[in-house]
């Protein structure tokens, strides 16, 4: 799927326990500005609902298991992110949802701009006219 891919992190050790590094457009294809985590979300609790004009991000679930589903305007596919090296990188225009949060999960974004409301599309059919060009236009 277009601006949609799971990224399989490498992870480092074995006995001792695990560790996953992440390098700036490296194992990610993107520069790391700001960092946030999810965490403490309720039962039946559903986030996201949303789309970004130029945002890259990098979503981790390094605690649990939460379920990501992604549309661009054609498109439409559904992640189950339940293992730190997980990755699922998500780029523009793509619209996310994120449900199925497992009790005391924790989902860990890596996003390629600092926080700005501007860059949100928060209307879905604002969402799929907006994407319908941009996917179009790139074709
Ligand atoms: P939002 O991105 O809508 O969360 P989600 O997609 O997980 O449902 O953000 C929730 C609120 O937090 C919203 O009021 C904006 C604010 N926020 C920041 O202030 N800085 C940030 O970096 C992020 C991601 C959100």
């Amino acid at each position: 799927m277009r601006n949609v891919r799971p990224i399989f992190l490498n992870r480092i050790g074995d006995k001792e326990g695990y560790l996953i590094p992440i390098e700036n457009n490296k194992n990610i294809p993107f520069a790391i500005k700001r960092v946030y985590y999810i965490w403490n979300v309720p039962k039946g609790e559903e986030r996201g609902f949303h789309s970004h004009k130029k945002l890259e991000q990098l979503l981790i679930c390094i605690h649990g298991s939460v379920k990501v589903k992604v549309v661009t305007f054609s498109e439409e596919e559904e992640y189950l992110l339940d293992s730190p090296d997980k990755g699922l990188y998500i780029g523009p225009m793509v619209w996310r949802e994120m449900m199925d949060f497992s009790e005391e999960s924790v989902l860990l974004v890596m996003a390629s701009e600092l926080y700005t409301e501007e860059d949100y599309i928060r209307n879905k059919k604002q969402h799929l006219n907006l994407a319908k060009k941009y996917f179009c236009k790139e074709e």
